[in-house]
């Protein structure tokens, strides 16, 4: 079975929420078979708030024959190149020394192949260089100066990725942070405030901004990408979820796809995304698959990482592409609480439901 188009806007473009509960009964029943229906429609592509452009550039790039994980990386490099995204590639938030590190991974389910690299420095792309660890190496995973090098090896330009915009605000954070350093403000300018567990200058959180996009193509083959510059002001050589398979991405191409934007520790700790498609394989809907991985998440998450209501209080997005073409997704909390659906004819800015409130 699968839905037509109409039946597609029905589910994901009514109201504010990405009601989805209830659509396809029968595929909903159909547990355990470890395989859905091949959709007969597409593309269809899924991403993170930030990915309107890449969705479209990826849907684009398929109608016109593009193989479908070069579509999903050339729609995401235009935000990895974007310096005004301060979460990923060029522009992206250093970290706490001022120096930009990005992970990235891709997967293709068509051979149920990944490619990653982590700590990446000094080059804008590191999408485009997972996918070259998938396709030209033995490996999944490069990390650090091994990644550099990596990358060298393949012609990619070294620049320095910290913009003047996301070195003031690093600037600004290293002399504002802490009443118990060296570092001071300008002459004249005040404590801004009391930083709180990782609480930015601006009062939102720290970034752990990142893009995820997945595709689905009319075919039913299912491919994606996730890539960040991770939480701001970093400890040098932390990693994140994005670059981990099966955490920050996973790709079956029997079930479907999954990955994850926010607090990339409490997503490592869960293997979140391979959690989501694995729940979408016993039968879960792409929004109940999310919300299940996001009520363990909460769970499990320590005191010091809650708030006063006892709720985690961090943001964790999940997003979920299934083989059928249902796509869902749920947050942690309500802020940034967006996902960009395309169906091949247009885009959508979704809000997504969330495990709380307020
Ligand atoms: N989710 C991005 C990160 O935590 O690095």
């Amino acid at each position: 079975m699968s839905m037509t188009r109409r039946g597609f806007f029905a589910t994901v473009g009514a109201g504010s929420a990405l009601g989805i509960g209830g659509a396809l009964p029968a595929l909903a029943q159909q547990e355990n078979t470890g395989e859905l229906p091949r959709p007969g429609k597409g593309p269809i592509v899924i991403g993170s708030r930030n990915a309107m452009a890449a969705a479209a550039r990826a849907v684009e790039g398929m109608r016109k024959g593009e193989d479908p994980l070069d579509a999903v990386i050339r729609g995401i490099n235009i935000v990895e190149d974007d310096p005004e995204d301060d979460s990923v590639g060029l522009g992206g938030l250093p970290n706490e020394e001022g120096e930009v590190e990005l992970d990235s991974s891709v997967m293709d389910g068509r051979a149920h192949k990944a490619g990653a690299v982590a700590g990446l420095r000094r080059v804008r792309n590191p999408s485009s260089v997972a996918a070259l660890v998938m396709r030209r190496t033995d490996h999944v995973l490069i990390v650090g100066e091994g990644a550099l090098r990596f990358a060298r090896a393949h012609g990619f330009k070294e620049e320095n990725l910290l913009t003047e915009k996301a070195r003031q605000v690093w600037l600004e954070w290293k002399e504002q942070h802490s009443d118990h350093d060296d570092w001071l403000p300008p002459e004249g300018t005040e404590k801004k405030k009391e930083f709180g567990w990782k609480t930015r200058i601006d009062g939102s959180d720290f970034t752990y901004g990142t893009i995820h996009v997945s595709a689905l193509t009319p075919g039913g083959d299912l491919v994606g990408c996730t890539s960040t510059s991770g939480l701001s002001f970093k400890i040098p050589g932390r990693i994140g979820d994005s670059p981990i398979i099966g955490a920050g991405l996973f790709v079956d191409n029997q079930v479907g796809a999954a990955g994850s934007t926010g607090r990339g520790e409490a997503n490592l700790q869960n293997c979140s995304s391979f959690l989501v498609v694995e729940l979408m394989r016993q039968g879960r809907t792409p929004e109940e698959a999310c919300f299940e991985a996001l009520r363990r998440i909460a769970a499990r998450t320590e005191p010091r990482l809650r708030n006063p209501a006892g709720e985690p209080g961090y943001q964790l997005k999940l997003y979920a592409l299934r083989r059928d073409g249902l796509v869902g997704g749920a947050a942690m909390r309500p802020a940034d609480a967006e996902m960009v659906v395309h169906d091949g004819n247009e885009a959508k800015t979704l809000r997504m439901k969330t495990l709380y409130g307020g």
